[in-house]
């Protein structure tokens, strides 16, 4: 079955719901048992498809698991509270005191975060690598490497990595592979056909797609992986609400069609952006000259809503006065919502082996449904304002030199 169809049926069965078109939800804490024994056989359910109490998922919370699973092609998934909270939780699952893990330098900077605080406070080293490293990862792989994590692109930035041939490395030495698909989506890119093992995804951005939940994915490749992960969270308590299940598997429905128009608009207004005199260059993988287009191409099957660019100017006061009036790119964190967003490239701190040193002033870019034609125009009258102020007037609304961190 192609994935369009797949989103139109998964994790639903009309007839055990009177017929309606979408299965029910149930509130649920409490989970009544009909005999003594019953309830104390009930953690036989721990990795099975029914719940034992409130924490652990209602029937929407395991319809939404099973369509997951077969959108990714995994053996099965969990969902949690948010997109941070499913790799902070994958990754706690799998590592111990004095493992180490490798994190390439583009990751999303909470992620990073967790790793250089949290995971040292409790005995576990993190390296970070240049996320172009390819298969020389293999010469950064130590006896007590765990996991090699990837993300591609990279945040902010958009360097696409060789899944594959860092998979091959990793496996090699007997670590285990994450890979955090928030940007593609499984419709774009298969991670488990490209030797991931443990696929993580923000569902708060397109899954759901409407700008008005939180919530994470992980998605084991094997059942004896789904297992490790599941005695590995479950201790933590995080639960997702019945009615937020709802809405993901709801938006779910239209995913594929969501992304074929995020692709285009995005792919029209990259290209109208890569022509302007104000532009010195836009970051965005499906672009021919992008440096990482060959290994998209190789991967990839298609490209989403976000995108960098990166402007000739670094006055503050310039910016401003382009992002603070455009009427449809508005100003706010994430992506995959409907509505087009735009932000500054949050780089401070970020970089450490591969430091950002381009000058300019990078902005990254969701393009949403609106039509792309009203999008230009609106960075376009963004554009005149920004060109309308002197270039000298401000410092530059980010300083892009090497951050501190080690
Ligand atoms: C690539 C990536 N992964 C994970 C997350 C975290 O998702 P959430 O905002 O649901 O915690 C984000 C959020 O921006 C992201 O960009």
């Amino acid at each position: 079955m192609k994935p369009d169809t797949k989103l139109v049926h998964a994790g639903r069965d009309p007839e055990q719901h009177q017929g309606t078109v979408n299965p029910p939800i149930h509130r649920a804490s409490t989970i009544l048992y009909p005999t003594v024994d019953a309830f104390e056989r009930r953690t036989e359910r721990k990795y099975g498809d029914s719940g034992s109490y409130g924490i652990y998922g209602t029937p929407i919370t395991f319809a939404l698991r099973e369509a997951l699973a077969d959108l990714s092609g995994g053996a099965r998934s969990v969902v949690t509270s948010s997109g941070l909270s499913a790799i902070t939780q994958a990754l706690a699952a799998f590592l111990r005191q004095g493992d180490h893990l490798l994190v390439p330098d583009s990751t999303y900077g909470p992620t990073r975060a967790f790793c250089t605080s949290t995971l040292a406070r409790f005995g576990v080293e993190a390296t970070f690598y240049d996320p172009t490293i390819g298969g020389a990862i293999a010469g950064l792989i130590r006896p007590n490497t765990r996991i090699v994590y990837t993300e591609s692109p990279g945040s902010h930035t958009f360097e696409i990595q060789d899944v594959p041939a860092i998979a091959a490395a990793a496996h090699g030495r007997g670590a285990t592979v994450f890979f955090d698909n928030t940007w593609a989506t499984p419709l774009n890119f298969r991670a488990f056909d490209h030797g991931v093992d443990i696929e993580i995804q923000a569902a708060t951005k397109y899954l759901a797609g409407h700008s008005d939940l939180m919530m994470g994915v992980i998605t084991a490749r094997t059942e004896g992986l789904f297992r490790r992960l599941k005695d590995g969270i479950d201790e933590f308590g995080d639960c997702v609400a019945p009615d937020l299940c709802y809405e993901t598997l709801r938006g779910l429905r239209t995913l594929a069609v969501r992304m074929r128009r995020h692709e285009q608009s995005a792919l029209e207004v990259a290209r109208w952006l890569a022509g302007r005199p104000e532009v010195v260059r836009v970051l965005h993988p499906a672009l021919p000259d992008d440096p990482g287009h060959a290994l998209w191409k190789r991967d990839f099957t298609g490209s989403s809503s976000l995108f960098a660019v990166l402007l000739r100017t670094e006055s503050k006061e310039a910016v401003a006065a382009m992002m603070n009036t455009l009427a449809l790119f508005k100003i706010g964190a994430s992506f995959g919502g409907f509505e087009s967003l735009i932000v500054p490239a949050q780089l401070k701190d970020n970089r450490t082996v591969r430091p950002w040193t381009e000058r300019g002033t990078l902005l990254r870019l969701h393009v949403g449904l609106e039509a792309p034609e009203d999008l230009a125009a609106d960075l376009d009258a963004g554009l005149r304002r920004l060109a309308a102020v002197p270039a000298d007037s401000q410092p530059a609304i980010m300083k892009l030199k090497p951050a501190k961190m080690g």
